[in-house]
């Protein structure tokens, strides 16, 4: 039993950060404490603020002694703004935790025992990495602290920039951003001057009323091409506002190659527009990865880091061990970025995925690198591969599966149809611990095992983490 209430004051020396970048520690009855903001090695004097059956959470009252691995955040917004959430420990400490993470995590939640894992590759930039960037439109701003020590007037019904630390509904009126790039500061900063100006209001979930909801800035980190996605509810006189906008946008900043406008009718407060506007240029920009070129559209998926998607795709190029009689299915291809990396070492690739336009960027990206061994099929995994004797009649017998699903994982009935596939080499890419080691769980068995595990800092700063996990047939 323990004795731990509510809003007890007691010390703690924090042992490692959990999964989510939170500090972890135990009281002396070993009663698990976690304490937001802390880090590995720091003694501090904490409140409990939520206490559970088997958990407490805290916040630090006083440091009583600090991280040998703190260092001082680059960010003005750091702490106030939910971006960086680890941006105050050394990064060597930050590849040490999740390291930690990932590995215990798939034992825990996997049930898998004495695993072993290749040392975590560094992301090759630690700023300025993304090549895509989404801000919010609020009228609800969060004022960081020296916002709130300059005991300066602001207005608060109207800001851009990132969400608070868990909190969806307060935005932190962001100017400058390390993640991006120097000049897409400049971009966001003429953007929300023009909006600010316009008489028209960010949208707010309170109500559902208002039109400025999100701006998306994409950039091509290896060749030139910056897109600027406007996200904004249904307003006739507002689409007419863009439209100047974008003029003034592309004259100001000539590195602009495209301006698109996506129209959100929705409640949902998602990025995404019901229709799609192109104000200025062709609509997508190009990436560059080896000596593949890919085109990206507004709402198509390329993962954020592009030095090190480079890399990982060189990893799974690598591990394939590929050959020439091999069909190869590539499970939520996005804009078939995997799929066209490793065409020209197999027979054939199949890449499902659920979002159409992703599949015209994946169509189009074969053609651009005259590919033509890719064959993308549109619709929701679960229903394609409902039926496994259907799937291997149409697209052939997969020696290898490559899984690479969003953070919830996948659907819980994939792993079996799966295994029912028989393919001698799964891949799974994963960007969450939890859910990548669930889904293990369910298709080892005793069918297969894990063979490779590579975890690769796609997002330096956050306490997000990518793996890159092999598994071979028994
Ligand atoms: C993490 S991304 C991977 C994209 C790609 N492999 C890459 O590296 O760029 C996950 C992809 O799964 C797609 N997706 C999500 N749910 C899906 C579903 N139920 N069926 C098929 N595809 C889905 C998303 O649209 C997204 O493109």
């Amino acid at each position: 039993m323990n004795t731990l209430h509510k809003n007890d004051i007691i010390r703690l020396r924090i042992e490692a950060l959990a999964f989510g970048g939170q500090g972890v520690a135990h009281t002396d009855e070993g009663f698990t404490v976690f304490v937001r903001n802390a880090l590995p090695e720091q003694e501090v004097d904490v409140k409990i603020v939520k206490k559970r059956k088997n958990y407490a959470e805290a916040i630090i009252n006083r440091v009583v002694s600090a991280s040998r691995f703190q260092v001082e955040p680059r960010c003005s917004y750091y702490g106030a703004c939910g971006g960086c959430l680890l941006q105050h420990l050394d990064y060597a400490e930050q590849l040490v935790q999740k390291q930690r993470q990932v590995i215990e995590t798939i034992e825990h939640i996997g049930g898998f025992q004495d695993l072993t894992m290749l040392s975590i590759m560094p992301s090759p930039e630690q700023y300025y990495y993304r090549n895509k960037m989404e801000f919010s439109f609020s009228n609800r701003r969060w004022l960081t602290h020296s916002e709130i020590s300059s005991q300066q007037i602001f207005d608060n019904n109207f800001c851009l920039g990132l969400h608070a630390p868990g909190r969806f509904d307060k935005v932190v009126d962001v100017h400058c951003c390390f993640l991006l790039s120097e000049r897409s500061n400049l971009v966001l900063n003429q953007i929300r001057a023009f909006a600010k100006n316009s008489q028209l209001a960010p949208y707010t979930t309170q109500d559902h009323s208002g039109y400025w909801r999100f701006v998306v800035i994409r950039e091509s980190k290896q060749l030139d091409g910056m897109m600027v996605n406007l996200v904004t509810a249904a307003d006739s006189a507002g689409d007419r506002l863009l439209e100047q906008l974008a003029q003034q946008l592309t004259t100001t900043f000539p590195f602009i190659t495209t301006v698109v406008h996506n129209i959100n009718k929705k409640k949902a407060q998602i990025a995404v527009g019901d229709e799609e506007r192109i104000l200025f240029g062709p609509g997508y920009i190009e990436e560059k990865l080896d000596d593949l070129i890919y085109r990206i559209s507004a709402n198509s998926f390329f993962q954020t880091n592009s030095a090190q998607a480079e890399n990982m795709y060189r990893l799974i190029a690598q591990w394939g061990d590929f050959n020439k009689d091999q069909v190869v299915y590539d499970l939520y291809c996005g804009a078939g970025s995997i799929a066209l990396f490793i065409a020209n070492k197999v027979q054939k690739v199949v890449g499902f995925e659920i979002v159409a336009q992703a599949l015209r960027d994946a169509e189009l990206n074969s053609r651009i690198n005259r590919i033509a061994n890719c064959e993308f099929v549109e619709g929701d995994l679960k229903d394609q591969f409902a039926d496994p004797a259907k799937v291997l009649a149409r697209y052939d017998w997969p020696a290898i599966i490559i899984i690479d699903p969003p953070r919830s994982g996948m659907h819980p009935s994939l792993p079996d149809k799966i295994v029912q596939l028989q393919p001698n080499t799964i891949f799974y890419v994963s960007c969450n611990p939890a859910t990548l080691a669930r889904d293990l769980k369910l298709i080892c068995q005793d069918k297969y095992r894990i063979d490779l595990i590579q975890p690769i800092d796609m997002f330096p700063h956050t306490a997000h983490c990518e793996t890159v996990v092999r598994l071979l047939k028994k």
